[in-house]
């Protein structure tokens, strides 16, 4: 294994030596292409996500220890790993060996729904278990680790999962921890509540150290023993050991002859800038030891380039704990905190220091590295030819863009003392997710010497170092009319802070087409208002800041806590067992340990190509021509398909619903940016992604009209989608009664409202295999397989029976893998077709992201009319509705609209609603469509009506909540009996179990007392209408005993299968053999196949899970009645008759044992109304605009659960993503329509550090429930309205910092209304605050001496 020898290395313990390998091949490429272990998920590729997380080992044989490290397999390139070990998901545990209790945990715990993130999650975990292994901690109690529960949570804190909301995760890997007090933990099959200690501990699957750590290779150490232990120099992949070696290779063996050279050290740079060039070399830097060096003396500490971030901070806060607080050491300390802050674990154990600063220095990356070591006055070497130069960092940032050629050495960072005075240093960092893997808005550092005025106690700014950076398109610098504005003889003032606010308000300004640049702005002045205002508001002496501000001390300290916790209360009914039992979700560990199949995990095919989207970048324009950039190598495009390859009797259709259809391929026009154009294909998923990257459009716009890109300009061309009067709702009452009996009227209000993206982890995937007799097998992930089937066959012009579509699972839909789904499988059987070769795509984030359409963005004005007392008697709504470019599902939007804005008692409602077409991508199903805007509508009116009453928001709800005989009204076709009208219940108990009322009391207190922060609450009631439909399904007994089930629905996560065996179980239990509990084991649940089981339907609107239930519910039954004869005959002959005996002699009989149904509900029960309701309490910065959710409680009626474990995970799940909706989540456009939100950079989903910190769950058993399936109830889609508590609560919290910047200035306080955007992003409620805040305080403050 020698330099010049083959790249070895071992995975999962199986040993791996390639002589020839394309050195750009990650490690997740290897991995999933060329072994078995598909557990290594592309979710993102681009380091942002967790879903391909692996742990690489390496062995160092002079210490004879291993270093073992997540990392981030999307982003490693294979031949980095010479000589380690890489273990996947599969090699913790899997179905053959046995499971490993991580994997058993995250079952147990209910941590895993569609399982796309989960293998990721579980490796995340265990790179924390094995490091926390190796300190030297107490050993801990029997079954725990050395992992403290902090660590275990921030070990996840990076990865993404858009099913669980976290919760349920967390408490898996919290489990683990030595700490932990297992009362903490959540529901899970391992004990019940009210257990004792002991049995809870005796469940939980064990976990022992010696066994459940895997050791490191034996072959691969003594492999790397005998060799040089040094990086491979095989495949143009160099990795040098001396600087001559490297000049050598940058120089006249490499980029002098022309060759293009790539240096690389964790490469993760990649995740950013991408890379889709092709390089002859690439030159590993990890091997030369200058660039790994870590000196420190009594002058500072000297870190080598290529040390990771990882170890950079490892190495500081060892420095810091050096040094004492008076010799600097909190430099050290404060530096090492804000790193741990940069991207995920994942990254930081790869990416280099140096790799950061060359970034910021050559391309100006928005780094938080260069800005707070630029406060910390460092200085860098670098070597140009064989000249090694010691340079500032801020000179070397000025230089021009560091030539290829030349190299960054390390980076030291001096300790810096004054005996006369003393030196605070504190770093900054506004970002959307405050643990990291989001870039700041801006992120500041600043580093003052001060000293105190003999004669009193004022301070002085001897000298200081203001550094900004991340905002604008340059990199970090320091700010030197601020530094010399604050310097001097002068002593710190509000009247010189003032000075310096106004300073840097002009020096921060972003340029132009920079988002959100005044709250930039306002961000730097918040900053150095915090920095500064302890020092001039306490007479303290001054050692006691030499963090800085003590508040931010706190929040760091805050940040160590748990992120969250929780407690659900559950109610476990036995009546029909194993229905009602929170059992696992079905296949969960298999999920864990990456063995489940998903349609990218199928193995390719011989022969088989791979196709990637061409879409248009611009909206109504005619397409002349395609053509690829002459940068891409000629093989590498196999053929271009377009329109014109629809087969002749095809049609070019690429999705349809009762609605309507859309074409598969733009023809001669592309309607909108993102219109497919062409699908191109070519030998690999990476060639094909190249191609499309390199593709050219000639565009034309000649004699175009202009497109319409906004519903006021669809209003204007009368360019709506038509929706038929059965889809259009009723009105309720008259308008103009209920307004003419109102003392008060708000006319014409408007709301704006976006669009959200699904962000399913698993991207659109599918793969079509040609087959015989002109048939096509199509396996796709998608939550329609019957509408999908019939879309391929009319485009490829063949009868259906010709054509199979199979669905196994789905890594998450939201509704974004129904009709936008279809395209994707349909543009690869076309391909198929037309080149006789299976052809197979698994879209890229970013081409998903632009494509996939996503939810309705809308106008919305309203009027309304009411009381005094808060009674609403009249509402009207006009709403226009972006449709996008085809009618998709549009045109129920305004029937799911007004069925959830009747969740109160508006006396009188009406509405007139357009569904707007326009040159935008087709706006699909998200989750609860158009019931989360209309939910938040209701939401935004009645607190507006508050606003203007001036009274509390939670009486104006309480005062507007149905009646039974409103419900009745408003209802009248789904409102059931009205005993099940559990609003008003829901609503005290929620009151009473979250403390409202005195929590109400202390926010006030808080308020009162806190300047910067401000806290709001509030409950908000859901009344959610779902219709269930028509299901097909089929139970077929074995001759074994074994049952094997097929049903419409599709698992998508949500705990389908899981809820269908339980319902398998307890029907054929009715044949009174074995017990439920055995049948459970005996049941499985297969894939869908469009062939065998036909008119699935949709997978969709929350009750499919409950309609396949019924369906084989039939079946079963069926099965029963012809079992049960035979039983009694066996019956006389022997008392007891076991189940398999049972079937083995039904089979000899015989007895017809397989049994299909199609399940139709009754018109009279189709319809049924859920509920629920929240409480949230929010804590805002007033100064950086950040919203915390400090707890969430929901009750929320699931009728008799199924299965509460499957139920609570779809509430936690829901009011998460509902969390992303209305805080975070921003899926914006250019202004010609183009998505410009296209990762993971740009798009941010909850992460754990952003969920409620305490969520506390009830699901409410609200008992019998005539016409539902066993009186069960919804919970897919309702809980996600929930989360408007939080945005309304937000709502609150701004009100209170809206007042107190009133009375600064001054001015009247009560109430003026204003809008809360969706999502009420940081920036969005920081100017709501006042982006002046701190500019009026100073006035005020200044003004009151
Ligand atoms: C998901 C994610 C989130 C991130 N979040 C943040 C964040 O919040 N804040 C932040 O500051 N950063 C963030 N980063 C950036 C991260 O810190 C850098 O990607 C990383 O430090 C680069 O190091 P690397 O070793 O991977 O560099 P590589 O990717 O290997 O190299 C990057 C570039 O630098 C060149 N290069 C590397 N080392 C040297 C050297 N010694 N001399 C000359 N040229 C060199 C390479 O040729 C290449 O052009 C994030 C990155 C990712 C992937
Ligand atoms: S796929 Fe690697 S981090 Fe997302
Ligand atoms: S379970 Fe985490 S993404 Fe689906």
């Amino acid at each position: 294994m020698g330099r010049d020898k083959n790249l070895v290395f071992a995975v999962n313990g199986q040993r791996f030596e390639l002589s020839d390998i394309d050195p750009s091949t990650t490690v997740l490429e290897f991995l999933r292409l060329h072994t078995r272990f598909k557990s290594v998920k592309l979710g993102c590729g681009e380091g942002g996500c967790g879903a391909c997380v692996v742990l690489l080992s390496r062995y160092d044989p002079a210490s004879d220890r291993v270093e073992d490290f997540t990392t981030s397999s999307c982003l490693t390139l294979l031949c980095s790993i010479n000589g380690c070990s890489i273990t996947t998901a599969e090699g913790l545990g899997n179905t053959k060996d046995g499971f490993h209790p991580i994997q058993k945990r995250f079952s147990g715990f209910h941590a895993s729904q569609c399982g796309f993130c989960t293998p990721g999650m579980c490796m995340s975990l265990y790179g924390a278990l094995v490091n926390a292994e190796k300190t030297d901690r107490p050993k801990p109690s029997k079954g725990f680790s050395k992992l403290t529960v902090s660590e275990a949570e921030r070990a996840i804190s990076g990865n993404l999962c858009r099913c669980t909301g976290y919760r349920s995760i967390a408490d898996a890997c919290k489990s683990f921890a030595a700490n932990v007090d297992i009362e903490d933990l959540g529901l899970n099959t391992f004990w019940r509540k009210g257990e004792d200690k002991e049995t809870c501990l005796s469940r939980l699957p064990p976990y022992d150290q010696n066994s459940d750590i895997r050791a490191f290779p034996e072959f691969l150490k003594d492999e790397v023993k005998a060799s040089d232990g040094l990086g491979v120099e095989k495949c143009n992949w160099y990795s040098p050991v001396t600087f001559e070696a490297l000049q050598c290779l940058l120089g006249s063996d490499g980029m002098d002859k022309g060759d293009r050279v790539k240096v690389v050290v964790g490469n993760t740079g990649v995740g950013y800038y991408k890379d889709y060039q092709h390089w002859d070399k690439y030159i590993d830097l990890r091997h030369i030891p200058e660039l790994q060096v870590i000196v420190k003396d009594k002058t500072g500490i000297e870190i080598g380039a290529a040390v990771t971030i990882t170890k950079a901070v490892k190495e500081l806060r060892d420095f810091s704990e050096y040094l004492s607080n008076l010799d600097g050491g909190n430099i050290f300390r404060r530096l090492a905190d804000h790193m741990e802050k940069i991207a995920s674990g994942f990254i930081r154990n790869s990416a280099s220091l140096g790799g950061n600063l060359v970034m910021a220095q050559r391309e100006k990356f928005p780094s938080d590295i260069v800005t707070i070591l630029l406060a910390g006055a460092s200085s860098v070497k670098i070597l140009a030819g064989l000249k090694v130069e010691r340079i500032t960092l801020e000179e070397f940032l000025r230089r021009p863009p560091l030539d290829p050629k030349t190299m960054l050495l390390s980076v030291k960072i001096p300790i810096l003392k004054s005996n006369s005075s003393k030196v605070l240093f504190e770093t900054y960092r506004a970002a959307p997710r405050p643990l990291g893997n989001a870039l700041p808005y801006l992120n500041a550092a600043f580093l003052a010497e001060v000293s105190q005025c003999d004669s009193s106690n004022n301070t002085r700014i001897n000298s200081c170092r203001m550094v900004f950076g991340a905002h604008s398109s340059q990199h970090a610098v320091r700010a030197r009319k601020l530094e010399d504005v604050l310097v001097g003889e002068k002593v710190l003032s509000l009247s010189l802070l003032s000075e310096a606010i106004e300073v840097v308000k002009k020096i921060v300004v972003p340029e132009d087409g920079i988002s959100s640049s005044a709250y930039r702005t306002s961000l730097a002045a918040g900053f150095v208002f915090t920095f500064l205002i302890p020092l001039i508001e306490s007479a303290l002496p001054i050692p006691k800041y030499l963090d800085g501000y003590s508040g931010l001390v706190k929040a760091v300290e805050q940040e160590r806590d748990q992120l969250s916790y929780g407690k659900q209360v559950v109610e476990v009914d036995k009546q029909y067992t194993p229905v009602g039992d929170p059992v696992a979700k079905s296949q969960s560990t298999i999920q864990a340990s990456g063995e489940a199949v998903y349609v990218d995990d199928i193995p390719s095919p011989t022969n088989c190509l791979y196709g990637a989207f061409i879409y248009s970048m611009k909206p109504l324009v005619r397409v002349k021509s395609i053509t690829f950039s002459p940068s891409l190598p000629k093989d590498v495009v196999i053929s271009v398909v377009s329109f014109q390859d629809i087969p002749i009797g095809g049609e070019n259709l690429g999705s349809r619903t009762i609605f309507g259809s859309e074409p598969l391929f733009a023809d001669e026009l592309a309607h909108c940016a993102g219109d497919r154009v062409a699908f191109v294909v070519a030998e690999s998923q990476k060639l094909a992604d190249m191609a499309a990257e390199a593709a050219v459009i000639d565009y034309d716009m000649e004699d175009l009209e202009t497109p319409i890109l906004s519903v006021e300009d669809a209003v204007e061309r009368l360019s709506f989608f038509e929706v038929l009067p059965i889809f259009y709702p009723e009105k309720v009452g008259d308008f103009s009664k209920g307004m003419a009996e109102a003392d008060q009227k708000i006319l014409s209000a408007q709301i704006q409202l976006g669009s959200q993206y699904y962000f399913y982890m698993e991207n659109q995937s599918a793969l079509a295999i040609p087959d015989e007799d002109n048939c096509m097998v199509v396996h796709s992930s998608t939550q329609t397989p019957e509408f999908l089937h019939g879309t391929i066959a009319r485009c490829l012009g063949v009868p259906e029976h010709n054509i199979r579509v199979i669905t196994r699972r789905v890594g998450g839909g939201f509704g974004g893998k129904a009709a936008r789904a279809m395209p994707v499988s349909v543009a690869c059987a076309v391909a198929a077709h037309k080149l006789n070769r299976p052809v197979r795509t698994y879209l890229n984030r970013k081409t998903d992201m632009i494509m996939a359409g996503g939810r309705h963005p809308m106008k919305v004005t309203y009027s309304v009319g009411f009381k005094s007392n808060g009674k609403i008697t009249a509402l009207h709504v006009d709403i226009l509705i972006n449709g996008g470019l085809s009618p998709d599902i549009s045109p129920i939007m305004p029937h799911n609209m007004v069925n959830t804005l009747k969740k109160y008692d508006w006396g009188n409602l009406s509405f007139d609603f357009k569904v707007c077409k326009t040159n935008h991508t087709s706006k699909s199903a998200m989750r609860a469509p158009g019931k989360v805007q209309a939910s938040f509508i209701a939401e935004a009116v009645i607190e507006h009506v508050a606003s203007v009453l001036s009274m509390e928001v939670d009486v104006i709800r309480t005062v507007n909540l149905h009646t039974q005989n409103s419900l009745s009204l408003f209802y009248p076709g789904s409102v059931g009996g009205l005993e099940e009208y559990t609003v008003p219940l829901t609503w005290v108990k929620l009151g009473f179990s979250s403390d409202l009322a005195q929590r109400t009391k202390e926010i006030k207190e808080f308020n009162l007392c806190n300047t910067w922060k401000k806290r709001g609450i509030s409950r908000v009631p859901i009344i959610y209408e779902v219709a269930v439909r028509p299901t097909p399904g089929k139970v077929s007994l074995l001759s074994d005993g074994s049952v094997v089930v097929e049903v419409g629905g599709i698992e998508l996560g949500q705990g389908l299968w899981t809820k269908v065996k339980q319902m398998v179980a307890f029907a054929l239990s009715a044949v009174q053999c074995d017990g439920p509990m055995d049948l459970l084991e005996k049941v499985r649940v297969v894939q869908a196949d469009t062939l065998s089981v036909t008119q699935g339907g949709w997978t969709a609107g929350s009750t499919t899970s409950e309609a396949s239930c019924q369906a084989v519910q039939l079946c079963c039954d069926i099965l029963v009645e012809r079992l049960r004869p035979l039983r009694d005959r066996l019956r006389e002959q022997q008392e007891s008759i076991t189940w398999n005996v049972l079937v083995q002699q039904a089979y000899l009989q015989p007895v017809n044992l397989s049994a299909s149904a199609f399940y139709c509900p009754e018109l009279s029960s189709m319809q049924y109304l859920n509920y629920g309701a929240a409480v949230s309490e929010v804590e805002i910065d007033v100064l950086t605009g950040e919203t915390r959710i400090l707890r969430s409680d929901i009750i929320y009626d699931c009728g008799k659960s199924l299965n509460p474990a499957v139920d609570l995970g779809q509430i936690e799940g829901a009011f998460v993503q509902g969390i992303g909706f209305f805080m975070l989540e921003e899926y914006t456009t250019n202004s010609e329509g183009l998505v410009n939100t296209k990762g993971t950079w740009t798009y941010k989903i909850p992460t754990l550090d952003t969920v409620p910190r305490e969520f506390n769950v009830e699901i409410l058993n609200s008992g019998h429930h005539k016409g539902r399936v066993l009186s069960s109830k919804a919970s897919g889609e309702p809980p996600l309205l929930l989360a408007a508590s939080v945005h309304c609560a937000t709502r609150a919290a701004i009100k209170e910092a809206r007042r107190q910047l009133l009375s600064w200035s001054s001015l009247d306080t009560t109430d003026s209304p204003f809008q809360l955007d969706v999502p009420a992003t940081m920036s969005v409620v920081k100017e709501l605050c006042g982006l002046d805040s701190v500019e009026k305080y100073l006035r005020w403050r200044m003004s009151a001496k």
